[in-house]
């Protein structure tokens, strides 16, 4: 009888096991990206977007926001940054960050934190890592 209720306890324990490892598994997959709009990320911004000019960095560390500069200006490198800050908070766990999280300031130098760059490459290579296995 002994016997009988120890295997019965570790099939017991077995399925427990295999009902949290689908749990884990089955995890939502990352939700689509949405449309972001210059003005839609919520992120505590000055509203005068009309006045600014190229970007201030001279010697860009992230595509990025090479990219963005050199299309449109620190105009379109704070739209991107919006975009990847909202990306972030809806798909990595970083908590309630916003623009200060990495710049000293904003407009219109935004001078980085010394950190700044380092988190800004730790999002995006999660960011990236979700994209490849969504449903991880
Ligand atoms: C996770 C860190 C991080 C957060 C959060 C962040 N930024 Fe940035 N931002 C950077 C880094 C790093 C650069 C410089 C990139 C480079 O050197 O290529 C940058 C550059 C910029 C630039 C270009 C500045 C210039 O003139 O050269 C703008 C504009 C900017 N960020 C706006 C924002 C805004 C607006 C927010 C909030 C919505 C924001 N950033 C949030 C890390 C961050």
């Amino acid at each position: 009888m002994k016997r009988i209720s120890s295997v019965l306890l570790t099939i017991c324990a077995t399925a427990a096991i295999a009902v949290t490892a689908a749990a884990v598994t089955a995890a939502p997959p990352a939700p689509t990206d949405d449309a972001v709009t210059a003005r839609g990320a919520g992120a505590t911004m000055d509203d005068d977007d009309e006045d600014l000019g190229p970007c201030k960095h001279g010697d860009f560390k992230t595509q990025l926001v090479k990219d963005a500069c050199a299309e449109g200006g620190q105009l379109a490198a704070k739209q991107v940054m919006k975009r990847f800050v909202k990306d972030a908070k809806k798909k990595l766990a970083v908590g309630n960050v916003n623009c200060n999280t990495c710049h000293d300031e904003l407009a219109p130098e935004y001078t980085l934190k010394d950190d700044g760059l380092a988190r800004f490459e730790e999002w995006q290579k999660r960011l990236a890592a979700k994209k490849a296995a969504p449903a991880e």
